[in-house]
């Protein structure tokens, strides 16, 4: 089991050595490792049981240790790094050679982040490397906003976890591609894009497949059909009308018959709905509801910002889905209003979202 503790020489010692170790960033937790180390690279792609065309982020302190790693950088990135690092975005740029093909899943580009929490910043100022870190999750699964959330996923395969508290923003960075002649928004993130663009002057592209590398032949995190997925599925809605045509449509779960039963198998336990909700609590008829329709009883409610606040809901978000997912069997998600953070909120819960198939 991975130790958890907050020795910079201890995570420091491991990255030497070429192993992984999960750091605190303001966005999510991530599982770094030397980004120009093949073998340590493979470890995380194991660690995290991620396919390998799913490219990694590259972490550094400043803007200018980014310099030896990048290529034909626009001015653009210095007016975005200027204004928002370090911080919770991520530019994609050419790369140098310095990074191996496996960091960025053979594509001819790297994606640059310089993160904001100190504890981060302290790895990376210790170090004379860059770190490659993915959220330190198992792939596809929700992402980690504490140490105990690693803890969780991956600590049976990682030698330790640097504890810096909870996430600050909670929700991963923006992602911006500047490695063709359009700024592209490839994430939605900490920073809202409407607010880079308002606040620089630019438009971002957002084409139909903004969130496809290089005309699909990479899917971009998060893509994936189950990417962010909690253990049970989850069905997100816009309002109360609409959750109740959704539980009016859901089968309802009838009692099991105790005289069909097989001795040996262990006794049914009553079904448990997860409800995830934006500012407010469930409307006052809709335990009758579900009562009505057999949807069994509702066990966790789990309410983002009472005040409808949508920096507090991001931080909050993936905390609530793993305590929703830990004791329900099936999660009812209310999503954020369409502005600002809350587009990105309601990115992960779409993507976080019951597509039918099993998992
Ligand atoms: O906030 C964050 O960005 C966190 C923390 C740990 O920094 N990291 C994170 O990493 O969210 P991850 O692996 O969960 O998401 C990385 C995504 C890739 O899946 C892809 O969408 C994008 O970054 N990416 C990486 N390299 C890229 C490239 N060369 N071109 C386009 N997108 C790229
Ligand atoms: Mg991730």
């Amino acid at each position: 089991m991975a130790t958890v503790g907050n020795s910079i020489e201890q995570a420091t010692k491991w990255l030497r050595e070429g192993y992984p170790v999960a750091i605190p960033t303001e966005t999510v937790y991530g599982l770094a490792a030397n980004a120009c180390r093949e073998d340590a690279l493979i470890r995380i792609f194991e660690a995290k049981r991620r396919p390998l065309f799913d490219p990694l982020i590259v972490h550094l302190p400043t803007v200018n240790s980014i310099l030896p790693y990048a290529q034909d950088i626009p001015r653009l990135a210095f007016a975005l790094w200027e204004r928002y690092s370090p911080g919770p975005l991520t530019l994609v740029l050419p790369k140098s050679a310095l990074l191996p093909d496996l960091l960025s899943s053979g594509l001819p580009t790297a994606a640059f982040r310089i993160p904001a929490h100190p504890v981060a910043l302290q790895v990376l100022n210790a170090i004379d490397f860059p770190l490659a870190a993915p959220s330190a999750n198992l792939f596809g699964r929700v992402s980690p906003t504490t140490a105990v959330h690693v803890l969780d996923h991956l600590g049976d395969h990682i030698p330790y976890v640097l504890d810096g508290g909870p996430c600050s923003v909670g929700l991963e960075s923006t992602i911006i591609d500047l490695s063709g002649p359009e700024p592209i928004l490839r994430r939605e993130g900490g920073i809202p894009s409407q607010s880079i663009e308002d606040e620089l002057k630019i438009t971002l592209q957002r084409p139909a497949h903004a969130f496809r590398i290089h005309d699909g032949f990479v899917p971009s995190a998060g893509t994936l059909d189950n990417h962010y997925a909690p253990k049970v599925p989850l069905i997100c809605y816009h309002n109360n009308e609409e959750l109740t045509n959704i539980v009016s449509r859901l089968p309802a779960i009838h009692p099991p018959d105790p005289t069909a039963r097989t001795a040996d198998l262990p006794p049914m336990r009553e079904p448990t709905l997860g409800m995830l909700r934006f500012q407010s609590d469930i409307p006052d008829h809709f335990r009758d509801l579900c009562e009505r329709n057999k949807m069994g009883t509702i066990r966790i409610i789990e309410i983002l910002s009472p005040s409808g606040d949508l920096k507090e809901a991001a931080r909050n978000l993936f905390a609530a889905m793993r305590s929703l997912e830990e004791g329900c069997d099936l999660i009812l998600a209310e999503q954020a209003p369409e502005h600002g953070l809350g587009l990105a909120i309601n990115d992960r819960l779409r993507r976080a979202s019951f597509k039918g198939t099993t998992r």
